[in-house]
């Protein structure tokens, strides 16, 4: 079973879907320890499932992450809505082992509000990536991607929502083939390995 590690900063609803994935079954892992780097809703949901919190407590919380994570040698980080962006020490430390959600189709909308970024392009698709951390913004390899269209009647709310119904399937899907080892990177290129003892 592999060890997890979620880092976030917001409500943390795809904390909580990774969380029921694990609940049913489908993802073979274990959430070891919520890192948040502010109160947030996310640590409700750590709490009513007994789950380790971390508060980050500087600006530079470089050295004080890397000091829990070496104590709690995950196998995956995983990045719930975390707001914040990882130095690169830390991305070359676990080099294809944090994963990200992103709320677009990158590498289009890179950043923040790419949700607002989307509708004020007027593209009439958008949706969410899976993809690892790598040194630069919302760049690395993509695991997993999905698609939303959007209306003319759309507002970032109502935009956000369907994007989000979304993550909450692609996210604990993605995490799935990590935990089952079935995702190979070659270059910028994943490919997920076919799963035995999937019907
Ligand atoms: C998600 O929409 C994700 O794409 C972005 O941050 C948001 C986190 O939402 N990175 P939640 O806290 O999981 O509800």
């Amino acid at each position: 079973m592999k060890k997890l590690v979620v880092m976030a900063s917001g409500k943390g609803s795809n904390f909580a879907t990774i969380l029921n994935a694990i609940k049913c079954g489908q993802v073979n892992g274990e959430v070891v320890a919520l890192i948040v780097d502010k109160d947030c809703g996310a640590m409700d949901i750590a709490k009513q499932n007994k789950i380790p919190i971390f508060l980050l407590k500087n600006r530079d919380f470089t050295k004080e992450l890397l000091q829990i994570l070496q104590s709690l040698q995950p196998d995956f980080i995983v990045l719930a809505g975390f707001m914040r962006i990882l130095k690169a020490m830390v991305v070359k430390q676990y080099h294809n082992k944090i994963v990200n959600i992103h709320p677009s189709i990158l590498p289009a909308f890179t950043g923040l509000n790419a949700v607002e970024q989307a509708l004020e392009y007027g593209v009439k698709i958008t949706g969410c990536t899976v993809h690892f951390v790598d040194e630069k913004l919302d760049h690395g390899p993509i695991i997993h991607q999905a698609v939303v269209s959007v209306s003319n009647q759309d507002s970032p709310q109502t935009l956000l929502k369907k994007i989000q119904k979304k993550e909450h399937k692609l996210y604990p899907q993605a995490i799935k083939w990590l935990c089952n080892d079935q995702v190979i990177i070659k270059g910028r290129t994943v490919y997920i390995k076919e799963d035995n003892n999937e019907s």
